[in-house]
């Protein structure tokens, strides 16, 4: 470790892999019914009235064409007992959905239920993020789960302890 005062030239994606941020689970359903989804810690809170939340998307992701259109999607906070699943929605052409770990919403798009924190989202605006699309949400309803999120820092998964 370096002392204080002095400064490390790191890259880029050294510089925000160390920046601390939960992670979410991010779900559709396309036009023919099929459940699309991926995981992103690229989330945060964009405006309080109109409740807006933000989620950055690759435009490289095989999901990035469904995304591009839908009008809903839900945005799920996990926990430490959801790292398993998150880590399966980070790989392309994993089968996400099974398991069972899924149910219908109001919307019927796939909801997972106890998740820290779950956001039903319509799509607000979408903004051009370089090789991102970031996907503007308007929050209509948020749900709490029991275990806090877990917190996703140097490509590793940690527990949340207050200081
Ligand atoms: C902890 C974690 C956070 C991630 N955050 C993002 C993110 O914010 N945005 C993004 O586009 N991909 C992110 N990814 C990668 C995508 O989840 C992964 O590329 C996913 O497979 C893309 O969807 P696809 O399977 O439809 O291609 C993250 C992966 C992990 C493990």
């Amino acid at each position: 470790m370096l002392p204080p005062e002095m400064d490390q030239v790191i890259s880029f994606r050294d510089a925000m892999a160390r920046f601390p941020s939960g992670v979410t689970i991010v779900t559709t359903v396309d036009a023919d019914g099929k459940s699309w989804g991926f995981t992103a810690s690229a989330f945060c809170s964009v405006s309080v009235d109109p409740a807006l939340i933000l989620v950055c998307l690759s435009t490289g992701a095989e999901c990035h064409p469904v995304f591009a259109e839908a009008e809903h999607w839900v945005v799920h906070i996990i926990h430490a007992d959801q790292v398993d699943l998150a880590l399966r929605f980070a790989t392309r052409g994993a089968d996400k959905f099974a398991g069972g770990s899924f149910e219908p919403d109001h919307r019927g798009l796939p909801r997972l239920s106890g998740s820290s924190i779950t956001l039903d989202c319509s799509t607000y605006a979408r903004h051009p993020g370089g090789d991102h699309t970031i996907l503007v949400g308007a929050v209509s309803a948020c749900f709490q789960g029991n275990p806090p999120p877990t917190v996703y820092r140097d490509r590793a998964f940690h527990a949340l302890t207050q200081l």
